[in-house]
């Protein structure tokens, strides 16, 4: 049975999650959150007290980490060890982790296993960074959604201000510019815009906006 994929590929904060979201409820899709899968093998290496460049410790730790996804309500759940870790993945120092450690191939080799296997059985609406470049190369639909830094920034701050914590914004705008370009110049898999992706800029659209836009190039290639 054929079954469709979507593929959203961009920055951080491009807002990548939250239009995925809507479309996979619009769509009767699974939502397919590949950034939480870097993150908590990213938990699961600050946990063994490794950085970022002890490369062998982390290839090492790989082999001891299962990662598996578990959907609660149409919430995707991410699953370490046995743990539901989906609570405690979102927060700054995991994100840099998760950038740092997922320059490794044996890091990603081992989720896009997962993530390919997820697309083979059920439509998805999958996003992260190397979606349609990489992992789902035969996607229906490549998004490659982006907006400038400075919107980015001013978006995670506000994100960040209703969870009750009070950042920087200069200093945001700073990590999201060194995670940007971590990962779009690490040499395996970097984030780039595939040659038959649709480009859509989300800096002066509204959630709905985008939402509409890409649900309408589905509907127009499907
Ligand atoms: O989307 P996010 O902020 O949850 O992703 C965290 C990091 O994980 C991101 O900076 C790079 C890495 N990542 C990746 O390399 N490839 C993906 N498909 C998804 C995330």
């Amino acid at each position: 049975m054929k079954h469709y994929s979507i593929a959203i590929d961009g920055p951080a904060g491009a807002g990548k999650s939250t239009v995925a979201k809507r479309i996979a409820k619009r769509l009767n899709f699974i939502y397919v959150d590949t950034g939480a899968m870097y993150r908590a093998l990213a938990l699961h290496f600050i946990r063994n007290n490794i950085s970022s460049d002890e490369r062998d410790k982390i290839e090492e730790a790989c082999k001891y980490a299962d990662i598996t996804i578990e959907y609660v309500n149409g919430e995707q759940q991410v699953i370490l060890n046995g743990e539901n870790v989906s609570g405690l993945i979102r927060t700054e120092e995991v994100g840099n982790m998760a950038s740092a450690s997922s320059v490794y191939p044996p890091v990603r080799l081992k989720l896009v296993e997962l993530q390919r296997a997820l697309a083979a059985k059920a439509d998805v609406v999958m996003d992260g960074r190397d979606i349609g470049t990489y992992v789902l190369p035969n996607a229906d639909l490549k998004i490659y959604l982006t907006a400038s830094s400075a919107e980015r920034a001013r978006r995670r701050h506000l994100e960040l201000k209703e969870r009750g914590i009070d950042a920087d914004i200069n200093e945001i705008e700073k990590d999201i510019i060194e995670r940007d370009k971590r990962d779009m110049n690490r040499e395996f898999a970097p984030l780039r815009k595939a040659e038959d992706a649709v480009l859509v800029d989300s800096s002066d659209m509204t959630i709905d906006e985008v939402t509409e836009t890409i649900i309408d190039k589905f509907n127009a290639v499907k």
